[in-house]
């Protein structure tokens, strides 16, 4: 008898506050695994397409043709592994184009909400998924910046894991303290399978607030579940957005920076396996 087929980690990048980086950690995710041989499916379930764009998703320039070939065109529907029709190479070149796959969001996205009431509306992106992830090491699912919505709620049902990027700042530890209690109250309505995977710091600098907010995030997260290896604030970091390119494009600093980014790519999947023994 044939064993099912194994899945990769299917993670939400989350968080409830806005501008802290959930695209910028799906970006340099991606981008790391891609450098270290993994093949990644990218999910953009954000409106805003922040990570279809920086990932130079090939996507038609007319705006129809571009939401026909955009996940709200899949998503209103789907069919079992229907999200296969409009995967698309990321744009910038060699391993990335070869390694990394975008199913792309357009404005559109926002009006799933009108069909949430729909029997089993949530379970549209995880049906439009199957069967399609088998190729890939890595599934990023790139959320919105909310905490009770409609993408939210298919975003979390496709996956196994939210990693939440967080600011050592008061506000964006309490936005992932509401990200933790919502997966505590309804992940039993939504995904039993739904755990915390962890915390990345970002924009973190070596001051005693930063510190102390720091160990606020490993009670939300749980023991060992804020990376070790804080990102901080720097230039050209930006790059990657701004210019929609990997970081290692951006001179000496920018393949130290990619460097970092790999380690804390390594870390997820240590976390990740780390989990599922603890499971
Ligand atoms: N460590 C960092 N150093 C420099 N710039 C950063 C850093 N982290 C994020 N940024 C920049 O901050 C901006 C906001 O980040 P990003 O768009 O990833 O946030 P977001 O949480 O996805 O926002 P939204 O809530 O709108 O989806 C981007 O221009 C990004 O490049
Ligand atoms: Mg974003």
């Amino acid at each position: 008898m044939n064993s099912p087929p194994v899945l990769p980690p299917h993670i939400a990048v989350a968080n409830h506050k806005g501008g802290i980086g959930k695209s910028f950690l799906t970006q340099s995710l991606a981008v790391a695994a891609a450098e270290i041989g993994h093949r990644v499916l990218v999910v953009d379930m954000d409106a805003q397409g922040n990570i279809t764009r920086r990932l130079q998703a090939q996507v038609p320039a007319d705006p129809a043709e571009r939401a026909a070939a955009s996940l709200y065109a899949v998503l209103s529907n789907p069919a079992r592994g229907e999200a296969a029709r409009i995967l698309t190479p990321c744009g910038y070149g060699g391993i990335y184009t070869d390694r990394i796959m975008i199913a792309p969001a357009d404005l559109d996205l926002e009006l799933l909400a009108l069909t949430a009431g729909q029997p089993a509306a949530e379970r549209r992106l995880l049906r439009a998924l199957t069967g399609v992830v088998a190729d890939f090491d890595l599934v990023l699912i790139d959320c919105p910046p909310s905490l009770l919505n409609h993408q939210i709620d298919l975003a979390w049902t496709a996956s196994d894991y939210v990693f939440m990027p967080c600011e050592a700042e008061f506000d964006a530890v309490q936005s992932a303290r509401r990200i933790k209690e919502r997966i505590l109250r309804d992940s039993h309505k939504l995904n039993e399978e739904l755990r915390i995977g962890g915390i990345i710091v970002n924009r973190y600098r070596n001051i005693s607030v930063h510190k102390k907010r720091v160990e606020e995030m490993e009670r939300i997260s749980g023991p060992g579940g804020v990376c070790p290896v804080k990102i901080p604030e720097i230039a050209v970091l930006k790059d990657m957005s701004e210019y929609a390119r990997p970081i290692a494009e951006s001179g000496s600093q920018g393949r130290n920076m990619a460097s970092l980014l790999r380690d804390v790519y390594e870390w997820t999947r240590t976390r990740i396996t780390d989990l599922e023994k603890a499971a």
